[in-house]
């Protein structure tokens, strides 16, 4: 079946292709990867062992956030995720600038990415360097993408389950080798530590609204797309606070602080099983190989729903006759996405992904509580507090990211202004 685009050409359609499991992997694709395997070292550094808080924390902002994508997704199961709720809820300018500022945030987490993976293939193999790894990483993706997403959720799905299975096993041998001691002194920095830290893990939650960017490839989106975020979030929330209690237990937090590689650190430090050792380095790759391979789908997929209603050029919706896919979309977003690894590292690209991440997120939040405070005959009104906690929480998180997230992050705002005013006044003149 092919999803109904009407009006838009036979140009612009998507296979209606998804199953829920489909959906669900492709979510936890999006989530389980570099925050959980890489940057929980430094998370751990900002907050000790109270790390195990900051991830709860960031759980719970996710889950706010969670049940609007829920409640939005529901109601609109257009392609394009926050950037179509925000157009059709609030403005087309809001939508626009949420799009544009998902575009920012996924290019940028698709670079991080590809460094953390990168940093656990050169962990096993110290004699690559660290950036040609990641750039060639995302343009093997980009052609996997661009031959279609049946073939990728059926690989991303074998990754997912790779993947958690790793940290199942690291879990479960690294309970019976914990060290209590190192739990002490639980929380050396305090609150703003710990917050500082929940900004930051925040990057490991990101992802698990990707099955509404592709809601015109899911089968019957409206019960499917909610549903698969919730599931994904609860079963990675529930890993990644086991994770955390486990690696804090292992090691010294101190000693993964500037770490690339902290999960296989903790084994080694702690545990002392080589094999557990290679295996979860492999699984690390692979788990950061399929929230690579989802944020490239996510990416070309709204730059796809932007093109079509002419906010970027037409180039981005043409669609690949014998693949069905935005595969120009895909090879611009790719080549953007493989140039970033050249200019910054892992840690200043997580905290620039993280501050586009918390705004989308907050607009997000906004959108919802505006849909359900103009329905009420839909929805009760007093739901609407739950996005209030998330638009206040995802706000409150911004203010403990880097100094450089905000100024990039802001920059990237005041260009996509003017690049609107500009096409507006285009538009109007034509
Ligand atoms: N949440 C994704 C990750 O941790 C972006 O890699």
């Amino acid at each position: 079946m092919k999803a109904n685009t009407e009006n838009r050409g036979e140009m612009t359609e998507l296979r209606r292709n998804l199953s829920l499991f489909d959906a669900t992997a492709l979510a936890i694709g999006a989530i389980v990867g570099a925050g959980i395997f890489v940057i929980s070292g430094v998370a751990a550094g900002l907050a000790g062992p109270a790390v195990i808080l900051a991830i709860i924390i960031a759980g719970i902002v996710s889950s706010f956030t969670a049940y609007s994508f829920v409640r939005l997704s529901s109601k609109i199961a257009e392609e394009g995720g926050p950037y179509v709720y925000a157009k059709i809820v609030i403005s087309p300018f809001i939508g626009f600038i949420t799009g544009w500022l998902w575009l920012f945030a996924n290019i940028v987490a698709g670079a991080t990415v590809s460094l953390g993976l990168a940093s656990y293939v050169s962990s096993l193999l110290p004699v690559i360097p660290i950036v040609p790894i990641a750039i060639s990483s995302i343009l093997i993706l980009v052609i996997l993408n661009i031959v279609g997403i049946k073939q990728s959720s059926i690989f991303n799905a074998v990754l997912v389950i790779l993947k958690l299975s790793a940290l199942a096993l690291f879990i479960v041998i690294g309970f019976s080798h914990l060290n209590f001691s190192l739990y002490e002194p639980f929380s050396p920095n305090g609150i703003k530590g710990v917050l500082s830290s929940a900004a930051l893990i925040f990057f490991a939650y990101t992802g698990f609204g990707r099955p509404a960017t592709a809601a015109e490839e899911i089968k019957d989106p409206k019960h499917t797309v909610p549903r698969s975020i919730v599931l994904a979030l609860v079963l990675s929330s529930i890993v990644y606070i086991l994770v955390g209690i486990v690696s804090t237990g292992l090691i010294p937090y101190q000693k993964v602080a500037n770490s690339g590689s902290p999960i296989t650190d903790a084994i080694e430090y702690g545990i002392k099983i080589y094999w557990l050792k290679i295996f979860v380095s492999f699984a690390a790759i692979v788990a950061t190989v399929s929230v690579l391979l989802t944020t490239i789908i996510g990416v070309s997929r709204v730059s796809f729903a932007m093109a079509r209603d002419n906010l970027l050029p037409k180039v981005f919706s043409k669609m690949h006759k014998k693949f069905s896919t935005p595969y120009l979309a895909i090879l611009i977003t790719g080549i953007v996405m493989a140039i970033l690894p050249l200019f910054g590292n892992l840690k200043q690209t997580a905290n620039v992904t993280n501050f586009g991440s918390l705004l989308v997120y907050a607009i997000v939040n906004f959108t919802a509580m505006i849909m359900i405070i103009k329905d009420p005959q839909k929805f009760r009104r007093y739901l609407a507090i739950i996005p209030v906690l998330g638009l206040v929480s995802c706000t409150a998180l911004l203010y403990f990211l880097a100094p450089i997230s905000w100024m990039v992050g802001i920059s990237w705002i005041v260009v996509g202004c003017i690049y609107y005013a500009t096409i507006r006044r285009h538009q109007k003149m034509s």
